[in-house]
């Protein structure tokens, strides 16, 4: 074959791979309100600092006459690039190429590049759209699930991991995601569920939606399971891009350093925000906002278990991990919900050494047999556990009181001392 041929060969087959499903699906993804996997990589990195990675790749099913089907790159999209110069590799399925489906060729690209991040010491971005396990390949697809989820828990702590819910994400799929460290999720496009609507149905009688059951707000406001809900998917890319901004690419370095700038006290100024009746609430993040550079404060899980506050912010241009009571809801009060949330962070925080500044104005435990009931000794103990594990610096600051649940009981010496 002369090289003319063989050069126009190879331009036509990445016209190809590059048109994943083609047009008609490419369309279908479009009219409900959803980008491509490959539009989503382009708006989240730097421009032109993405490099794909097994362009060609195709897939190993032989059975159910998956031997002729073409399925461009197996259904995901892989490669490296850059967030405001930060390093990272990413992955996206893509729904058009059989929904996004799981086989085994589109679980070994997954797992070469969370390898491939590893080895970098960079963070692993997965961006979910998909239909699960891929039917037509069975338990080779289960076998590449098990090859992900391992290596989730073998960087956890290491590298940040970050997953994108842009579509289903149904099944034992949804425990990849859970594995990792940040779950961003857009209203009305993300789903998210172990058993679906029908098998609900089949099995219990009930009737239920998709959108109910495990859509953005669901997992945001009610399981907990998504840290960042957005209401486009550019908005959830802005945010992707900020989170970047205050964490480290790994565990042995820490987040870049920023200029420092004052907070903005005409806005925030800790005077005004602390009522005079010591009965009264005050909003936690405004006494955040009123001393962190530019009173920049990055929520994290602002939607669930609001009774504890957690986030990032900067202390003279270096990262902070924020931890407070909130006064407004519930009175501040430690529950269940607002233990494992607050223990998830403080230990992500440590893992990548990242201060904690601790703002204490907590009434105790909530009482109660519900509470009780549903394990709040074994939950609180989280916080316990994850405060004194934690050797990066902490500091506590009791704003009004601190009764009953030692939310500050890290200040505790030693028994050394
Ligand atoms: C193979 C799949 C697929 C799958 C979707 N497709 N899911 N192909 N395996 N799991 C294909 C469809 O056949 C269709 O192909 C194309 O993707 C688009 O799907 P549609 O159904 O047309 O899209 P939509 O109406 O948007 O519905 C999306 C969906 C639905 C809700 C995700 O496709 C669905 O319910 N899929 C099956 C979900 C499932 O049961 N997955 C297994 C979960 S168990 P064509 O050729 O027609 O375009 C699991 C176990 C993991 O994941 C365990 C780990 C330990």
């Amino acid at each position: 074959m002369s090289l003319t041929k063989k050069t126009s060969d190879l331009k036509k087959r990445m016209r190809d791979a590059l048109m994943g499903g083609g047009q008609v699906a490419i369309d279908k993804q479009k009219a409900t309100g959803k980008m491509t996997a490959r539009e989503r990589i382009i708006a989240l990195v730097d421009p032109k600092s993405f490099h794909e990675y097994d362009l060609f790749v195709e897939h190993a099913g032989k059975d159910f006459n998956m031997g002729d089907k073409y399925l461009p790159g197996d259904g995901v999209i892989t490669g490296t690039g850059t967030i405001n110069g930060y390093p990272i590799c990413i992955y996206a399925q893509d729904f058009t190429v059989a929904g996004g489906s799981l086989g085994w060729m589109h679980a070994k690209k997954i797992t070469k590049i969370m390898d491939h991040a590893m080895k970098l010491k960079v963070p692993i971005i997965g961006i979910n759209d998909s239909g699960g396990a891929r039917i037509q390949e069975g338990v080779n697809s289960l076998a590449g699930y098990g090859e992900i989820f391992y290596r989730n828990t073998q960087a956890s702590g290491v590298i940040p991991q970050i997953s994108v819910i842009l579509g289903p994400c149904a099944g034992g799929a949804v425990y990849s995601p859970a594995l990792t460290d940040f779950v961003f999720v857009v209203d009305k496009i993300s789903k998210m569920f172990i058993t679906g609507p029908e098998v609900i149905k089949t099995v219990l009688g009930e009737e239920i939606s998709m959108e109910e059951l495990g859509g953005a707000r669901v997992q945001s406001e009610i399981t907990g399971n998504a840290h960042f809900f957005a209401e486009s998917e550019n908005e959830c890319f802005e945010q992707i891009k900020t989170l970047c901004s205050f964490i480290p690419w790994n565990n042995i370095k820490k987040a870049e350093a920023f200029p420092k700038k004052p907070p903005r006290t005409r806005s925030y100024n800790i005077d005004h925000i602390f009522p005079t009746n010591p009965r009264q609430p005050y909003d936690v993040k405004d006494i955040i906002r009123s001393i962190v550079d530019d009173s920049e404060f990055f929520e994290v899980q602002s939607m669930f278990a609001a009774n504890i506050v957690i986030g990032f912010a900067r202390l003279n241009g270096h990262t902070a991990g924020f931890v407070a009571n909130q006064p407004l809801v519930l009175a501040g009060v430690l529950d269940v919900d607002s233990s494992d949330k607050a223990a998830r962070f403080i230990r992500y925080c440590d893992a990548f050494n990242v201060p904690l500044v601790t703002l204490v104005d907590l009434p105790g435990y909530l009482p109660g047999v519900d509470q009780e009931h549903a394990g709040v000794i074994r939950h609180g103990a989280k916080i316990l556990y994850a405060y004194s594990e934690a050797t990066v610096p902490k500091m506590t600051v009791i704003l009004r009181k601190a009764y009953g649940g030692r939310l500050h009981c890290h200040v505790l010496k030693p028994p050394a001392c």
